[in-house]
């Protein structure tokens, strides 16, 4: 495992532009995959996870190629897929694992499939049950983890389906399902969630019906069967990988920097408004429109920050954010209270956990309380001075390394590695606007 620390950085200055959307990039590929013609993308995230999803791709019979100009995928059309002649390999990505299945499940194919022991450690029981109900069968492990096999329906069944908890994840992979199950099929979800592949199947010409909920959700419908025309796709920068620079300039003293280009769908942009709560110096400016999705560029200034209470209606538009948020909070004066993060604990690592210890070792006085993480900021650097272990979670990875930007003693983490799964050149970029991280000595 290669380790990195993180010291004190000199003021940051610069324009930079941050990878593709990863949650955009997935379903680029996918919906392309099951489109009838070519679908050229640009901007795609040439990180570990979405390779993976085009990886597999190419295992369900998709031709998915790399050119000079972009990506290009020819589509096998809805229900094309074939059994691929080994098992698929997804690595760390939950994203591609959930919406995968729900595409192979309505198709009679037979899928085997595992990752690394953080995926494998994921729940798969939340897809596995309303796709169960659309026909698919699946033998997981316990708690429906990976290593499995899915026996994709035969003919599948369409359902209407509250999805328990608030994701994305669950939403996106009973759409795509439906894509290939006759009759219309409907999901509720009482919080909205990110709504991309809602986007993207409009725009690709699916049948999609979106609407209020009774109770302030959204009900979405797809009617299957409808032909996927390829569909060019321009991804936005991803205002997750965004938020790493942009609160590193929130918190050493004397930076300016902005970031182009960072995708600004509603649903995404949590982060921003917190940090706007606690008093944060960001400017957003160059509103427009790309590829049916908001972007903007951002200028975040050094400033003093203060401590907010975020509630927990918030959570699923800034859901992947927490870990970097925590480090603005612990660097703020006085109490942030950040609320309802269950979901948490089941991400690529228990990030709950992460932040409480992570957060604790550099110092700050932080405590669990129920779902709800409670932080004593410091109103200025934090003391800092450990080493975090990692857990296959890049997004902790980079939160940490972003603190020790700003802290008294320098912080580490113990694999670097988990960095390459969202964000390539993340190093390069942030010691390209003044950042001092680099190799730590194995001991
Ligand atoms: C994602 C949804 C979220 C998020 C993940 C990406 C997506 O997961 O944490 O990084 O692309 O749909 P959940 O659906 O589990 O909340």
């Amino acid at each position: 495992m290669s380790k990195l620390g993180s010291r004190s950085a000199s003021p940051l200055n610069g324009v930079v532009t941050v990878p593709g959307d990863k949650s955009i990039s997935h379903r680029a590929l996918m919906i392309g995959a099951s489109a009838v013609g070519e679908t050229r993308i640009t901007g795609l995230l040439e990180a570990e996870d979405v390779l993976r999803t085009a990886d597999a791709l190419r295992a369900l019979g998709a031709r998915v190629e790399k050119s000079a100009d972009g990506w290009s995928v020819q589509g096998v059309g809805v229900g094309g897929f074939a059994t691929p002649d080994d098992i698929v390999d997804l690595g760390n990505s939950g994203t591609a694992a959930r919406l995968l299945l729900g595409l192979m499940a309505t198709q009679d194919i037979e899928v085997q499939l595992t990752g690394d022991a953080s995926l494998r450690s994921r729940p798969m029981d939340r897809v596995i049950v309303p796709l169960s109900q659309m026909g698919a069968a699946f033998d997981a492990r316990d708690g429906g983890r990976m290593p499995l096999v899915l026996h994709g329906a035969a003919e599948p069944i369409p359902v209407e389906y509250t999805v328990p908890v608030p994701s994305a994840q669950v939403k996106s992979a009973i759409l795509l399902a439906a894509l290939n199950t006759p009759g219309t099929t409907t999901v509720i979800e009482r919080e909205a969630t990110r709504d991309h592949t809602e986007n993207m199947l409009r725009s690709f010409g699916a049948a999609i019906d979106v609407s209020a909920a009774a109770d302030g959700g959204r009900r979405i419908e797809v009617t299957g069967f409808a032909e996927l025309t390829a569909t060019d796709v321009a991804v936005p920068g991803d205002p997750s990988s965004a938020a790493f620079p942009g609160v590193a300039a929130l918190l050493v003293p004397g930076s300016a920097i902005t970031v182009e280009n960072i995708g600004m769908n509603p649903l995404r942009a949590g982060l921003f408004e917190t940090l706007q709560d606690m008093g944060a110096d960001i400017e957003i400016h160059n509103r427009r429109e790309a590829a049916g999705e908001p972007v903007a560029d951002i200028t975040f200034r050094y400033g003093a920050l203060t401590g907010a209470d975020i509630p927990a209606a918030r959570a699923p538009s800034m859901i992947d954010e927490y870990p970097i948020a925590a480090v603005a909070a612990a660097f703020a004066t006085g109490e942030t209270r950040l609320r309802g993060l269950a979901e948490l604990r089941v991400k690529e690592s228990d990030r709950f956990s992460a932040i409480v210890d992570g957060l604790g070792a550099c110092g700050v006085t932080v405590a669990a309380d129920g779902d709800d993480i409670v932080i004593q900021g410091c109103g200025g650097p934090i003391r800092g001075g450990a080493e975090i272990p990692v857990n296959l979670d890049h997004r902790i990875a980079m939160a940490f390394l972003v603190a020790g930007m700003a802290s008294s003693a320098p912080v580490g983490i113990d694999d670097a590695a988990a960095i390459g799964t969202s964000f390539p050149g993340f190093v390069e970029l942030m010691n390209g606007i003044g950042g001092n991280i680099g190799p730590v000595a194995a001991e």
